[in-house]
Parts: C-alpha cells; structure tokens; sequence
C-alpha cells in the first residue's frame, strides 16, 4: 500500500488548523499511520529540502521549517502520493483552489500550511529522514 510522508508546518500548528487538516485526510480514506508533533532539526530541515540549496528562498524555508512544532505524519492508502498533493493544493497559496488545505489556510509561498512528499521515491527517503524507518 503506497506510503506518502506529510507535515504540518509551524504556520498550520500556530495558527490552529491541526484539527481540520487531520479531518480532511481522514474523510477521503486515507489512512495515518504514524503521527508525532515536535520540532524539525536543523539536519532534517537540510535533508528534506536539499533539492532547493541554492536558491534564493532556502535560508528563509530552513529558519521557517526549523521556527516551531510541526506535525510529522506518515499517510498510506490508494495513490496516498498525489491524494494528499490533490487535498493540499499549489504550492503558492495565493494560486491554491478554494477547498485545498492551502487555498483555505494560507496566504503565501513562503508559509504555506502543510508538506507533502511529491513522489513514492521521495517518500520513502522523507519517512526515514523524519521517522528513521
Ligand atoms: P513542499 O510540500 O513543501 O515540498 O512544497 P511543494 O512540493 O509544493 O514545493 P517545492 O518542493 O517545489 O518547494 C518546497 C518549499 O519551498 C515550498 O513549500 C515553498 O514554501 C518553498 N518554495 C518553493 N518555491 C518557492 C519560490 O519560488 N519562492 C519562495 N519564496 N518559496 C518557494
Ligand atoms: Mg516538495
């Protein structure tokens, strides 16, 4: 059964939507397997993004990721991959859909309400970065 790795990020936490994004996950069928709140250290914050090191946003995405509790999850069911991406909607909140996790909580790029792992490959290397196994 396809394994996906989800966070909600330290805006999502701060600003008290635990609760309904957990719901949502739920009410489609999928399934959370393991879940934890706490901190994201600064190694697991490098490996998760080390695609974007580089750039002109990665300081910024490491000190936000790195700024308070997130809420790790690992979520499996039928294609949990691209559900999970199709309930979280764009990247970019303000061009997320009305109705995604992103286009009713958030408002920008930089702080944008949940992860979600973009492929089964990336999963298995972000549920072991974030969980150990
Ligand atoms: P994640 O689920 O967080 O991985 O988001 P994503 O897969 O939709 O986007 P991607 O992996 O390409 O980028 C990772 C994170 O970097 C995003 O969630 C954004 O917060 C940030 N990011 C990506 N592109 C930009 C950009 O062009 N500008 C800024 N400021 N941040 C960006
Ligand atoms: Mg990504």
């Amino acid at each position: 059964i396809e394994k996906t790795y989800n966070m909600i990020k330290p805006d999502g936490v701060r600003n008290g939507h635990i609760g309904e994004i957990i719901s949502r996950i739920e009410r489609v069928g999928l399934t959370i397997e393991r879940m934890e709140l706490g901190m994201v250290t600064l190694e697991e914050a490098e490996a998760n993004y080390g695609e974007h090191k580089g750039k002109p946003f990665y300081e910024g995405l490491i000190s936000y990721i790195t700024s308070g509790p997130v809420v790790k999850m690992v979520v499996s069911g039928e294609n949990a991959v691209a559900t999970m991406r199709k309930l979280m909607g764009a990247t970019n909140c303000a061009d997320a859909a009305p109705g995604t996790i992103r286009g009713d909580f958030g408002l920008t790029v930089d702080e944008n309400v949940i992860h979600g792992s973009d492929s089964v490959e990336s999963a298995e290397r972000e549920i072991k970065v974030f969980f150990g196994a």
